[in-house]
């Protein structure tokens, strides 16, 4: 009988395999129901009686060596495999961690409290306003009567029911005054909004209004106000001029400009070629405002004034055009960071 040979030729293909399927072949071919060991055992019954029981002994013999080289075989290939996977999977572990990126303050939210700062460290109380006004609260109290020629100067936004998006944070003194008696010092931050786009002017922007009611109030508290902020807002010694205008609700009325920091008053395209950039309005509240308020106007006077926050981030930060500070670009904004 070949057992020999068959135990053989089973070896050398065991040894062979190159993979777990081509093992597992090798073993259904020799040891599988139909396989060739198997065969033989079958044909034990066509020998004599006294030759079986050795030439059984035999076949089971080489079945449990096969079957040993098998398992030997198979135990090499998964540690193969397993040395392949990790080699393919491999860690750097000496690479460095991922840094969490740290966010940070909008520049404009950066000067807001740099403002809030200055005033609360003069004694002023921060007070919240309303971004949805009336009429009343946004023109009327503040001596702009319906069909006034000034309300052409705010291009205002309106809901159907009347009520309207605030176009200026003025609004906020009549609450105030309507709230608080006097002596008043607030100022109120927040958000306004005008039909109104381009280098310098944003639908949306920030104003901080200040008011301060008391006896004795002056133009010159004002302008001393005015100018000791700037100073402290830009930490350095800008060019700051106060420019008559005209506003319904203060009397007399100025506008105050900032040297553009850009082109340093030579002239540039940020600041359409006059050196300067307009930061606020203010003026000595018009005694129609006090008194539609309840404010008595023998005994008190007082000054006000709103500025553009926008405008003084780009100041500040040196950017010429506004409008980066709404677009969201995080290039951008990781500068201030
Ligand atoms: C007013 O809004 C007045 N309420 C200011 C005021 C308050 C005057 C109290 C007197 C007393 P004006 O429209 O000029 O004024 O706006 C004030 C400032 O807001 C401007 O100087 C400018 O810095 C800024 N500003 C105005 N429009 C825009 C805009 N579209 N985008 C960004 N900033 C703007
Ligand atoms: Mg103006």
């Amino acid at each position: 009988m070949d057992i020999e040979d068959i135990l053989q030729r089973g070896q050398q293909q065991v040894a062979k395999a190159e993979d777990l399927r081509q093992l597992d072949d090798v073993r259904v071919g020799f040891l599988g129901k139909k396989g060739e060991l198997t065969a033989l055992l079958k044909q034990l019954g066509t020998l004599d009686a006294a030759e079986r029981p050795k030439a059984g002994a035999l076949i089971n013999q080489a079945k449990v060596t096969l079957q040993q080289d098998i398992e030997g075989r198979k135990d090499q290939l998964q540690q193969q495999e397993l040395a392949q996977t990790l080699a393919a999977d491999t860690v750097d572990v000496t690479l460095p961690g991922r840094q969490p990126v740290l966010g940070g303050l909008h520049p404009v939210t950066q000067a807001m409290y740099r403002i809030q700062d200055i005033f609360t460290g003069a004694g002023y109380q921060v007070v919240a306003g309303r971004e949805i006004e009336n009429d009343y609260y946004n023109f009327a109290a503040l001596n702009i009567p319906s069909h006034h020629p000034a309300r052409a100067m705010h291009d205002t936004f309106y809901f159907s029911d009347g009520t309207l998006l605030r176009t200026h944070t003025s609004p906020s003194q009549v609450h105030t005054m309507e709230r608080q008696a006097p002596p008043i010092r607030v100022i109120c931050p927040g958000r306004v909004y005008r039909r109104d786009s381009d280098l310098t002017h944003s639908p949306m922007f920030h104003q901080v209004e200040g008011l301060v009611v008391d006896e004795d109030i002056s133009f010159a508290d004002l302008k001393g106000t005015v100018t000791d902020f700037l100073q402290r807002f830009f930490e350095k010694e800008l060019q700051v001029r106060f420019r008559p205008s005209y506003f319904p609700f203060t009397e007399p009325s100025a506008e105050v400009d900032v040297q553009c920091v850009h082109c340093l008053g030579k002239g540039c395209r940020v600041c359409s070629h006059t050196g300067w950039l307009e930061v606020m309005g203010c003026g000595l509240v018009h005694p129609n405002v006090l008194n539609m308020s309840g404010i008595d106007t023998e005994a008190y006077s007082g000054f006000a004034f709103g500025f553009g926050v926008d405008r003084l981030a780009m100041l500040l930060f040196e950017v010429d055009d506004l409008r980066l500070f709404f677009d969201n670009d995080l290039r951008f904004l990781r500068q201030f960071a």
